[in-house]
């Protein structure tokens, strides 16, 4: 998508469709409808006084040949209530207004920006509404897109304040996107090798350092809690480290980015239920997230060192496979008796913190696919968040308030270690089903030793279940954009 500015009288503009927002119980004049000419604002007060304009939530009224303005078109989305509104709306009012315009094969959209500050959001918006997981279609319609998005200014002049802002927000939307791709993709067409080969192509298009460990390096590392979940499969596992070091800042603090890389996770010898496990293609949305990530930086390049690491499996049953009650000595020298072949992310996340930490992360943010327990807690809309430390516990959430990507803290607390307790060895790979998603982080959590840790929960906002007016049915992305703001935010700090 091209983003341009636009500056001039938004009454001259002549686009085939211009798009503006305003609130629910005042549409015709709140919001960016605000802006529009005094002769639009009385032809909207008409269509609100009919009862056809309400400005509810994501509500799209078209009026062609607006009266006072130029353009073709004119669009008026719904911001819903005012005193719900939050950064999170203005990507969706953008991009409600970007999935409308697909819809109807109109190919340019003029986006009325009344306030400079709300660019980055709508851009952002914009270009994750312009996304569709559709690649396996024959009947797809590439030609079905917004190509050119105008940012309409009115009298205000862009500074380098907004430009800046609009490639910052394409940079990261597009690498959201890049995340959704690896996602949305099967598991036959995204091994873990297949996986490397695209963190290594991503890796080399941004001038980022990549390693990928294979069968042999796992093992000699003794990767043995990793390795037990990939004996399974004829897929060889991969280890994916990508590092983000930039020599402007050779004494910051490095920042670990773990995320769980089961391109399939069939749950091993404790298989799952074939119902819906088709989803599992998903569980290596932490690593694809982190791999967006570190897109994103390596464009932005904020003042901090990041490192990273995927382990990259699939979860499979068979003749190799571990099983029940094997008991396996991890890299950090903690044993774990396998309860249950399905709780396997741990296990691979286990190994790749402890690297993390040999690699030296002063911090850990691990992005899993962990539990279907946090997905009964918290739904598909919210992202679980756990951790000891506070510090960045809070960082992380705020970052998750400032981009409107859903967190919630869980707790952790020593009492729950009972319930992964083992009799044989120094702990259990499941703390069965009360509290599930707390005893699965408590669990990675027990691998990173005394380095700072948050561990981000995505089972239920890995995945977009119905299609919304501002975003496709599919992956989501999440949580890139809270990721990289963070990042972002360590080097303005
Ligand atoms: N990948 C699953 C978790 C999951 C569930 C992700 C639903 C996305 C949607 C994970 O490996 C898993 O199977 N977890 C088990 C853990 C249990 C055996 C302790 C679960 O949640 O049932
Ligand atoms: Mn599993
Ligand atoms: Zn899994």
């Amino acid at each position: 998508m091209k983003i341009e500015f636009h500056h001039g009288p938004l009454a001259q503009i002549k686009s085939p469709l211009l798009a503006a927002w305003g609130f629910e119980g005042g549409p015709q004049s709140s919001g960016s409808v605000e802006a529009l000419p005094s002769a639009t604002q009385k032809m909207l007060e008409q269509l609100h006084a009919s009862g056809e304009l309400t400005g509810k939530a994501y509500e799209c009224t078209l009026v062609h040949h607006p009266a006072g303005l130029a353009a073709e078109r004119l669009l008026v989305v719904g911001a819903g209530k005012e005193e719900k509104f939050s950064v999170a709306q203005h990507l969706r009012l953008a991009g409600t207004a970007v999935r409308y315009a697909r819809a109807r094969n109109i190919h340019q959209l003029g986006w009325v920006a009344h306030k400079a500050e709300t660019i980055r959001d709508a851009v952002e918006g914009a270009i994750l509404a312009d996304y569709d997981a559709d690649k396996y279609r024959s009947d797809r319609n590439p030609e079905k897109r917004v190509d050119r998005l105008e940012i309409e200014l009115g009298e205000t002049e862009a500074g380098k304040a907004e430009v800046e802002a609009v490639k910052e927000a394409q940079v990261i939307a597009e690498s959201v996107n890049f995340a959704r791709d690896l996602v949305n993709e099967p598991s036959n067409r995204m091994t873990p090798a297949l996986l490397a080969e695209q963190a290594v192509q991503m890796a080399r298009q941004f001038g980022l350092e990549s390693e990928v460990l294979g069968t042999d390096e796992i093992r000699s590392l003794k990767m043995n809690a990793f390795w037990a979940v990939a004996q399974g499969s004829s897929e060889p596992p991969r280890l994916i480290v990508i590092q983000y070091m930039p020599e402007a800042a050779p004494h910051t603090p490095v920042v670990g980015l773990i995320g769980k890389g089961v391109t399939f996770d069939t749950g091993g010898i404790s298989i799952k239920p074939s119902q819906n496990m088709e989803e599992m293609k998903t569980d290596m949305a932490g690593g694809a997230a982190m791999l967006g990530v570190m897109r994103a930086i390596a464009q932005l390049k904020p003042k901090v060192r990041v490192i990273a690491v995927v382990p990259a499996t699939e979860n499979m049953p068979g003749g190799r496979a571990y099983k029940p009650g094997d008991v396996i000595t991890s890299m950090s020298g903690k044993t774990i008796e396998i309860l249950n072949t399905d709780a396997e992310g741990r296990l691979a996340l286990a190994d790749a913190l402890h690297y993390a930490r040999l690699r030296g992360a002063d911090v850990l943010i691990d992005a899993a696919t962990l539990t279907g327990a946090v997905t009964i807690a918290l739904g598909n809309i919210t992202t679980g968040v756990f951790g000891w430390n506070k510090e960045w516990v809070g960082r992380v959430l705020a970052s998750a308030a400032a981009t409107g990507e859903r967190m919630w803290e869980l707790p952790v607390d020593d009492e729950y270690r009972d319930l992964y307790k083992s009799s044989i060895a120094d702990i259990a790979n499941s703390g069965g089903r009360y509290g599930g998603a707390i005893t699965g982080a408590m669990f990675v959590g027990e691998f990173a030793g005394d380095t700072p840790w948050v561990h981000l929960d995505i089972a239920g906002t890995r995945w977009n279940y119905e299609e919304k007016p501002y975003l496709a049915k599919g992956p989501t992305g999440h949580p890139v954009r809270a990721l990289v703001h963070l990042l972002m935010n360590l080097h303005r700090a």
